[in-house]
């Protein structure tokens, strides 16, 4: 009997945990839900983390639990961990953590299946509680190796160029489909633990391979599967524990990082099998040299001309792109954005779903500078806008602007949905020189006649602008 339960209460037990488990699973949904504005992501988060609070402190009533000495263990280990990563992450290298919470995630349910697998005598396991120790295997180990080479090649570790050889998706295929036949031995004889460990080898190796040829501009969305794949392989272990709460969450997460990982790649106009098996992108984006035409001239625009531009505008439209959060702008596009609205200038910011390289890498970067939320419009509702805009200042944004997308039928990003900032009146584009962004090709709206070229770092070119719109 748990020496924690009274044994007065100890038959209502099992009925309380599950009714705490199902509040859990509530808070976490409505949690979600608020997920979805920024405005209410804030307690969305925190009314989640009270559904996990709940889950934790059940589960620890709930029998089998072990020494507490390993959980306070492991809890003080993982707080001083999680804390200090979290303070020290700069936000640009935030996908990398994502990926290892990722891998730590899949191994942690793949241990535990393990864990079960080993305890209990195999006999005892019901065909549906193998099939889910198969399940979590693959997928928790896939998963582990998967991000730990996802996390390599975002940190430059190994080469971000997509890693190919003759024959690989063959191999991959093989690798698959020898795993189901040591599958089904293990389903057959669960006796044996050699067919365990031949399932988690051959998962191993596939998380590696299957990785391996992604180029590293493409790791976002392969950073979201795998977080979507970690969900699965919980809920598969939720299966083997039989633990409910352990299920509803681990599909939770399932659900919602494979609905993320499809809006990337709408967003960005590639199937999912083409991010996966495509070999699409380099280490830092970027797949072919910038192809300039004969002729085609850049005019350059100064921080005096410019803070002239701004400030007589009715209506500025700020674009922000990967490049602000390379030079870490955010603080400084406020700072100019609350000079100009206290010129009676109305500023919006037009935020297009793929801009950067994480989901949402713009709102969180803007949010950490404090930009007001109804400052911030989605693609959909600033494109209606940009025809009745003055100017629109570009800041480290490339593809997402480039207007090939719409009518360039050869070009590789032709049917990505774009920000139409060719519409305004102004286009004032901040980078540092004329290279191309994730996609690797040139963009025409540099050469377009109405717009203007601001040469330097993002963060820096704020800073003059700001100083030049001070004397004006
Ligand atoms: P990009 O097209 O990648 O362009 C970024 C631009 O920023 C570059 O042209 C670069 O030009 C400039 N830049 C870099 N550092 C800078 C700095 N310190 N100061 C000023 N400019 C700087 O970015 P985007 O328009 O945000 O598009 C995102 C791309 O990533 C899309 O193609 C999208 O499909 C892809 N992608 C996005 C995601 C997610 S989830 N967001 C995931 C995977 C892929 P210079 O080098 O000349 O300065």
């Amino acid at each position: 009997m748990n020496p924690l339960v009274p044994e007065l209460i100890a038959d209502y037990v099992p009925g309380m945990i599950q009714l705490a488990y199902l509040l859990a699973s509530a808070l976490f949904i409505l949690g979600l839900k608020k997920l979805t504005s920024p405005a209410t992501a804030r307690s969305g988060n925190q009314m989640a983390s009270a559904g996990m609070l709940i889950g934790i402190v059940v589960t620890l009533f709930d029998h089998n639990i072990i020494s507490f000495r390993y959980i306070i263990a492991g809890i003080i280990i993982g707080s001083v961990i999680g804390v200090t990563l979290a303070r020290k992450v700069k936000m640009t290298a935030m996908p990398e953590l994502v990926s290892m919470f990722n891998g730590f995630g899949g191994a942690a349910s793949a241990l535990v299946a393990s864990g079960e697998y080993f305890r209990i005598a195999p006999q005892q396991f019901a065909g549906q509680e193998l099939a889910a120790m198969i399940i979590s295997v693959l997928i928790g180990t896939m998963t582990f190796t998967g991000s730990l080479i996802a996390f390599s090649k975002l940190r430059g570790i190994i080469g971000g160029a997509p890693i190919v050889y003759p024959g690989h998706k063959l191999v991959n295929l093989l690798l698959f489909i020898l795993f189901l036949v040591f599958g089904v031995l293990f389903f057959l004889d669960a006796g044996n633990p050699a067919y365990y460990l031949v399932i988690a080898g051959l998962a191993f190796l596939l998380g590696i391979l299957m990785v391996l040829p992604i180029g590293g501009a493409d790791m976002p969305v392969v950073i979201s599967l795998l977080n979507s794949l970690t969900g699965l392989a919980a809920s598969a272990t939720g299966f083997v524990l039989d633990n409910n709460l352990l299920i509803v969450s681990g599909t939770l997460v399932g659900a919602a990082g494979m609905i993320l990982t499809l809006i990337m790649c709408k967003a960005m106009n590639r199937p999912l099998s083409h991010v996966i098996f495509g070999a699409f992108g380099t280490a830092d984006g970027g797949v072919g040299n910038v192809v300039q035409e004969n002729g085609k001239t850049v005019r350059e625009v100064t921080a005096h001309d410019l803070a002239v531009m701004t400030v007589y505008a009715k209506r500025v439209v700020i674009v922000p792109g990967y490049g602000l959060a390379v030079a870490q702008a955010q603080h400084i596009v406020r700072e100019v954005a609350d000079f100009l609205e206290s010129k009676n200038v109305d500023v919006r910011y037009g935020i297009h779903p793929v801009a950067g390289r994480m989901p949402g890498h713009m709102n969180v970067l803007l949010a950490e500078a404090n930009v007001p939320y109804p400052q911030l419009y989605d693609m959909d509702e600033i494109n209606k806008e940009f025809a009745r805009t003055d100017v629109v200042l570009v800041i480290g944004a490339n593809d997402v602007v480039n207007p090939d997308a719409r009518s360039d039928t050869a070009s590789p990003i032709y049917g990505m949905p774009i920000l139409n900032v060719d519409q305004a009146r102004s286009v004032v584009i901040f980078k540092r020189s004329l290279n191309p962004g994730y996609a690797g090709i040139d963009n025409q709206l540099f050469y377009s006649d109405n717009s203007y070229l601001f040469f330097g770092d993002a963060k820096k070119s704020l800073e003059k602008l700001l100083r030049a719109l001070k004397m004006v």
